[in-house]
């Protein structure tokens, strides 16, 4: 177990292990994704979380750049090395694979992106 240092960390990328994304390449493309960090020196200010299902099965492999609060859909490990390159170290998220993205009312969903189940509102009993 590790327990690192984040002072300076600038990024959070969230990359879904869930059972969906498991079964599509979540596993390659998270090495994909650190190893292309690593070797663009973004170690220090970028940082990596595995987490179970981010709730976007049928955009799987789901990727999420935090605070851009940018979500990718469909990552593969080509677009992992591709999202390093252009979002993390030219500030240029991946459009083409952006599923939703900070609004005016929350996120916005893309276009091509499947709009999946409405999330309830209100108090629950
Ligand atoms: S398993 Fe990845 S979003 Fe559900």
């Amino acid at each position: 177990m590790t327990t690192w240092n984040l002072g300076g960390c600038e990024r959070l990328v969230l990359l879904c292990n869930g059972d969906t994304c498991t079964t599509r390449g979540s596993d390659e493309i998270t090495v994909a994704l650190r190893r292309a960090l690593a070797a663009a020196g973004l170690d220090p200010v970028v940082h990596t979380a595995r987490t179970r299902c981010l709730g976007r099965c049928d955009d799987g492999c789901t990727v999420v750049v935090q605070p851009d609060n940018i979500w990718y859909r469909e990552v593969t490990a080509d677009l992992a090395r591709r999202i390093v390159r252009e979002h993390l170290e030219a500030n240029q998220p991946v459009t083409s694979h952006v599923s939703f993205t900070p609004g005016v009312q929350g996120l916005q969903q893309m276009s091509g992106t499947r709009p999946g189940v409405e999330k309830p509102r209100g108090a629950t009993e």
